[in-house]
């Protein structure tokens, strides 16, 4: 088959962030869009040429299109083998996963993670390296430069090929292999959990769980270990069918857009454990009967009980959370005398931490954890995890979080994100926060006591590099602290994200609600920022 060069010239905006290049799809229809930025891509990848891909996504709409392009663009760049998820599909800790038992050289995954799908929807992609992680800013710097001076991209004349079915065929000199997306990641799961011991609690009688896929990629995994393996009865995984748009829902697994588990889990006749996950499976949701799990709550759970479970009953060698990550997590590796790392906001933090044997367990307040078994977030072993707990210790989610407060304290904790605001207003809001800072110390908001304020930096303790401008903080009397950023995820106006902390050591107090407890410092957020009042909202989009 002959290789065709079809000329090109640069598209704006094509700068990868910390998730890889989401856009809306209309973006991505654009006329060589993808090709400019798969084509960049396999340019600054040396030793590429003969090696292996992993390559696949979360079902959205365009998946199925992008993947034929790149497959096509990938045999005309030389590489040797493509392994794909039958359909197209792969949830990223699938992918990361195949990436590492299979050696690949690394992998591409299709998705805008909880964005909404759907031709009016996101779409995205992501080069992951050789541990299965997300690509170093290098990379993606490396992609960005040569979007801006490409001139051309290569491709095959060739048919679509057939993903429906599992086994091998040829584009032109490459091998391709479409796998079982959810067979080598559950033989990982087995190794990591006590499968019988799961069993035995899901057969317990009256025992119910419910796991709400959001009719996003982590249907079918749900549906073949919970249901399938682990014998959880018909009907314990909810909306398991991915589909394009994912039913029209927004698959973030949050106490706003994960609305149909929720009320499931407050009725009456309430299962003893429900969770969610997102559009390409890294994120989780854990909820007890009338009991939300918060993130941060629970990546320090998880560690205070890592050595019941069987893949981790060795100890911890570290634990990690991003900045604005509770410091509950903290508490926890202190009584473990175990190292905590705090990192930037972004999942390839955690990479060289995980690669250097730093630390095994590592997670963020928006709804990620996971550990060294793979170099992304991890959904569905979250809740397995959760499982193995409750598996081994008995009780509920509840009473499992409770007593953690009451021998750890409680960091009553809460995001306010403000979605859709006016870019302009929102870098201002940011830049006259960041101007203020050297200037709070000492200062009152609302009543409460400003101890420090910083800018937040990370040396990453591997390489050396440091990530500066990661998220303003202040820091208030008696363990407060709030925390402004932008995201850097969003694909329309700009998001402010508040994160919002307060410790709590008396029991007796643990139990008041969290957005009352928090009301002191939300309102000194606003007399130090005037976010509400700038960006003309009464409340935010999203608590979580
Ligand atoms: C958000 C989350 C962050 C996560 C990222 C990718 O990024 O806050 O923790 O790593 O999505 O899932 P943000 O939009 O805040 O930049
Ligand atoms: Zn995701």
């Amino acid at each position: 088959m002959q290789v065709k060069t079809v000329p090109t010239r640069p598209i704006e905006g094509q700068l990868p962030g910390t998730s890889g290049l989401r856009k809306k799809v209309t973006v991505f229809q654009q006329p060589g869009y993808l090709e400019n930025f798969v084509q960049s891509l396999f340019d600054v990848l040396p030793g590429l040429a003969g090696n292996t891909l992993v390559l696949g996504g979360d079902g959205r709409y365009f998946n199925d299109r992008a993947i034929q392009v790149i497959l096509r663009m990938a045999a005309a760049n030389g590489v040797g083998c493509v392994l794909v998820g039958r359909d197209g599909i792969l949830s990223t800790p699938g992918l990361s996963d195949l990436v590492r038992q299979r050696h690949a050289f690394g992998g591409i995954v299709l998705s805008a993670s909880h964005n909404p799908g759907g031709p009016d929807g996101d779409f995205g992609i992501k080069y992951n390296i050789g541990n299965g992680g997300p690509a170093p800013e290098k990379v993606t710097e490396a992609i960005h430069q040569r979007t801006l001076t490409i001139d051309r991209w290569l491709t095959l004349d060739s048919a679509d090929i057939d993903l429906g079915r599992l086994g091998e065929t040829a584009l032109g000199a490459m091998r391709i292999e479409v796998v079982d997306p959810v067979a080598s990641y559950a033989r990982l799961m087995q190794q990591l959990f006590d499968f019988e011991r799961l069993r035995a609690l899901l057969a317990r009688p009256g025992f119910r769980i419910c796991f709400d896929a959001m009719h996003a990629v982590t249907g079918p995994y749900a549906q073949a270990i919970l249901e399938g393996q682990l014998g959880a009865p018909a009907g314990s995984v909810i909306n398991g069918v991915p589909l394009p748009d994912f039913g029209g829902g927004h698959p973030d697994p949050n106490p706003t857009y994960a609305d149909e588990l929720v009320a499931r889990m407050c009725a009456a006749d309430a299962p003893d454990f429900g969770a969610a996950s997102d559009g390409d499976g890294d994120r989780n949701m854990i909820v007890g009967r009338r009991f939300i799990v918060t993130p941060s709550d629970s990546l320090a759970v998880l560690a205070a009980n890592a050595t019941l479970v069987p893949g981790y009953a060795a100890g911890l060698k570290g634990v990690a959370r991003s900045m604005p990550t509770s410091g509950a997590v903290d508490r926890v590796a202190q009584a473990l005398d175990i190292p905590c790392y705090e990192t930037p906001t972004g999942w390839k933090f955690f990479g060289n931490l995980l690669d250097a044997g730093l630390c095994t367990l590592c997670g963020e307040e928006s709804a990620g954890t996971g550990s060294d078994h793979v170099r992304e977030k991890d959904g569905l072993w979250a809740v397995l995890f959760w499982l193995n707990i409750l598996a081994v210790r008995g009780g509920s989610v509840e009473s499992i979080v409770r007593e953690h407060w009451q021998r750890f304290g409680r960091n009553v904790y809460s995001r306010h994100d403000y979605e859709g605001v006016d870019a302009a207003v929102a870098r201002q809001i940011v830049a006259d926060l960041r101007t203020a800072l050297p200037t709070l110390a000492g200062r009152t908001a609302a009543g409460l006591k400003v101890l420090r304020a910083d800018d937040f930096a990370y040396t990453d303790p591997v390489d050396g590099s440091v990530s500066r401008g990661q998220g303003l903080c202040v820091f208030f009397d008696e363990g407060s602290r709030l925390v402004l950023r932008a995201s850097g995820t969003g694909t329309e106006g700009a998001t402010l994200r508040l994160y919002l902390e307060r410790f709590e050591p008396d029991t007796a107090r643990q139990a008041v609600e969290t957005q009352a407890a928090l009301q002191p410092l939300i309102d000194a957020a606003e007399a130090l920022t005037g976010l509400r009042a700038r960006s003309g909202r009464q409340r935010p989009t999203v608590i979580t």
